[in-house]
């Protein structure tokens, strides 16, 4: 203690307390073995009990032969009398790729050094060793190797299961997914999502944010095309109070809302020119300006957008901005639609079966061939989102321990695959065409445009149309969502 004392007058390090001890294991390796003593001590103030040192390159080897995986970290000497640093550390390397190198280098062999870090270091430093600067690539050579083992853990959970991060599958395509999950997950890039409706795409938004370092900060949800044009600068950027007629509170707006989080921007095709040159501007400053107010906000916000249209072709056509689409489609992610991953579907049908019987409280035994037939023989236009919605239906309507045909003929998938009911033409016409609408809301999430345009109708006939059959859009809106971690019941892992 009385030493430890003297070290951190004399050195003006503080040392950690013991709860900040680092699990890490450090081989430390030098020939001369006053570096070793010293660096040992220092290692320790700063937390680092494992430390296990070595004065020959052919002594560590052999040290960490016998190891088997469980160094972390390698703090070794350029010039030694056996093997050079650089030559140790390859030879380590070949043994576990993902294991993190400094290197000492003394005056005037830099040049030595940086060629050690081409070959895979991690980083050096220069003798002598200014610890300080020692403790903070440490700190940073370990964090990395923190990250590459969770990622190996994370790449073999993928591998052997057919959940991931509260989504199911177990196709080849969705399996890819998960990898590509996996792997954007740490890096700080924008990700672009591409999908259908209902693919998931939301989904593996918030997948990537709960297992990224932003994680316990805020995953804010938008959906662009549900917000009015007129509101979207004030939706983003928020306002001061008294900014303009009727602003009698202020307001953050989403990008600082997500600030030191993920901002999700769904369905950002549908964003207007107006709107892309000022996202444009706030992903290249990361600044924003609140109405009414003079200076402006940093943010640290991460960015995923996600899209069910071709964004190359609407840039192509001069409908998206060219610049901001280079921006953003950095890393992109194409979730493939569930009639293209078969092998999904009844494994999806059993797991919402699952979830809705525990919901509302019902014992399902069985389900009748036909029904089994139909959602696997169905095309799925609005994917993974309709499945669960059929099934939600199928459990509220059940009343003993069977899914029947019956009750399957009532759903929209039975007009599309099964015979019709006995039923005069103009009332099975009312009832298809009623259907047909609230599957098109359902998929367009209420957006009344775009539902008209899938229907092949002018809006103002459209309108006709749906309050004929008493059907309002706005039942089928998704709100904005704002989800912070502590909403959540369990991290996904
Ligand atoms: N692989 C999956 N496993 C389990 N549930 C899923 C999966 N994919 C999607 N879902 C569920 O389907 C529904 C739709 O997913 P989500 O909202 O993420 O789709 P989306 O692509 O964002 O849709 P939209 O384009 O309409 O915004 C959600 O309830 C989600 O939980
Ligand atoms: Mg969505």
């Amino acid at each position: 203690m009385r030493i430890e004392k003297e070290m951190t007058n004399t050195f003006n390090i503080r040392p950690m307390d013991k709860n900040t001890t680092s699990k890490a294991r450090i081989l430390l390796v030098d020939d001369d073995e006053d570096i070793l003593v010293t660096t040992r001590m220092r290692l320790k103030l700063f937390g680092y009990e494992n430390v296990i040192t070595a004065s020959d390159s052919i002594d560590a080897l052999k040290i960490f032969t016998d190891q088997e995986g469980k160094i972390d970290l390698l703090l070794s000497d350029q010039k030694m009398s056996n093997m050079s640093g650089q030559e140790l550390m390859e030879k380590c390397l070949e043994i576990d790729p993902d294991l993190q190198t400094i290197i000492f280098t003394a005056y005037g062999t830099i040049e030595k050094a940086v060629e050690a870090v081409k070959a895979g270091a991690f980083s050096y430093v220069e003798k002598p060793i200014n610890h300080e600067d020692l403790a903070l690539k440490i700190e940073k050579a370990i964090e990395k190797r923190e990250l590459l083992k969770k990622v190996a853990n994370l790449e073999r959970i993928v591998g052997e299961q057919f959940q991931f991060a509260n989504m199911i599958g177990t196709s080849s395509q969705i399996k890819a997914v998960f990898r590509q999950i996996v792997q954007v997950a740490p890096i700080e890039s924008t990700i672009t999502i591409y999908g259908e409706s209902g693919t998931g795409k939301e989904l593996v938004a918030n997948a990537i944010h709960f297992h990224s370092p932003r994680s316990k900060g805020p995953f804010v949800a938008v959906n662009c095309a549900a917000i009015p044009e007129t509101l979207l600068e004030d939706e983003f950027f928020g306002h001061v109070k008294g900014a303009y007629t009727g602003a009698v509170t202020s307001k953050i707006g989403f990008f600082r809302q997500a600030h030191k989080g993920t901002l999700f921007l769904d369905e950002v095709g549908e964003m207007s020119e107006a709107m892309q040159a000022k996202l444009l501007r706030v992903i290249e400053t990361r600044e924003i300006k609140p109405l009414g107010n003079d200076h402006m906000h940093q943010v640290d916000v991460r960015l995923i957008v996600a899209t069910q249209r071709d964004l190359s072709k609407m840039v192509e056509e001069g409908r998206f901005r060219e610049d901001l689409y280079y921006r953003i489609h950095v890393v992109p992610i194409n979730i493939p639609p569930l009639r293209e991953r078969p092998e999904d579907i009844l494994l999806l049908m059993q797991h919402f079966f699952k979830k809705y019987q525990t919901k509302m409280g019902k014992d399902i035994k069985r389900i009748e061939g036909d029904v089994i037939d139909g959602f696997r023989t169905y095309s799925w236009p609005g994917n993974v989102r309709e499945l669960k919605n059929v099934v939600e239906y199928l459990v509220a309507v059940s009343t003993g321990n069977t899914i029947t045909s019956a009750m399957f003929a009532n759903t929209s998938l039975a007009d599309s695959c099964l015979p019709q009911k006995k039923v005069p033409l103009r009332q099975a016409k009312d009832e298809f065409i009623k259907k047909y609408l609230e599957n098109l809301f359902m998929i367009t999430k209420g957006n009344v445009s775009k539902a008209a345009k899938s229907a092949g109708y002018y809006r103002a006939d459209f309108y006709k149309l749906f309050q004929k059959y008493d059907l309002d859009p706005k039942n089928y809106r998704g709100a904005k969502k704002v989800i912070k971690t502590e909403d959540m019941s369990s991290a996904p892992y």
